[in-house]
């Protein structure tokens, strides 16, 4: 199911995160998978709404294997396009380019408010997004991972339900209900730390 958010049509599970960014209020955004900036631009705007935003987007900026996504649809957009696109909105915009494996590792990033895991999707590449992302979490980061489906080849399921629930340092919550308008049931999780106030 789709909705609007301005001139923008909005699946539904993108709608419960924008309320998760709602909700953290953030100033620092980190998102990896910027893509064309569609999503980027709708949680810059709300957070915008209460305080200045940094926003750090990490991408290939060029298309992607087929290794990460097997029906790859994800085709490039030009990385300065993106990224005047999102300075428009009024924050402070930091695209980084390339292979999040090796990205991450290299950018200096300050800790982080909110983070959006939507880059590659192999395994392996979603693990090592998320051993970068942790340690810019501090005791009130929200973290979110698009794409928990019911499949172990791919997607973010494996690592949710077998390291970061049982690590027992992270409170895990499905973001809404199934969106049935995909091709299969996805859904977004929220992690955040059990400590956090
Ligand atoms: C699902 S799309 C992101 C959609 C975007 N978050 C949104 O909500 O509009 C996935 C993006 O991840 C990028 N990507 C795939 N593998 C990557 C990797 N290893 N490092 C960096 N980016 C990657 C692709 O280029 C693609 O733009």
């Amino acid at each position: 199911m789709t909705h609007t958010t301005g001139k923008l049509s909005v699946k539904r599970r993108y709608r419960y995160l924008l309320e998760a960014v709602r909700q953290t209020r953030p100033r620092r955004i980190l998102e990896i998978g910027t893509w064309k900036g569609k999503h980027a631009r709708l949680m810059i705007e709300e957070a915008l709404k209460h305080k200045e935003v940094e926003y750090y987007g990490f991408d290939l900026f060029e298309q992607c294997s087929l290794e990460e996504f097997p029906k790859s649809k994800w085709t490039s957009v030009p990385f300065e396009k993106i990224k005047s696109a999102l300075e428009k909105t009024g924050a402070k915009i930091f695209l980084f380019k390339g292979n999040t494996r090796e990205t991450l590792a290299q950018a200096r990033l300050p800790l982080m408010d909110f983070i959006f895991i939507d880059g590659g999707h192999s395994l392996e590449t979603v693990q090592s997004d998320w051993e970068h992302c942790e340690k810019l979490m501090h005791s009130k980061t929200v973290l979110v991972f698009d794409d928990y489906w019911d499949r172990t080849d791919g997607g973010c399921k494996t690592l949710v339900d077998r390291v970061i629930r049982v690590s027992g340092k992270y409170k895990v919550n499905m973001l809404g209900e199934v969106d049935h308008a995909d091709v299969s049931d996805i859904q977004m999780v929220k992690v955040t730390q059990k400590d956090a106030p």
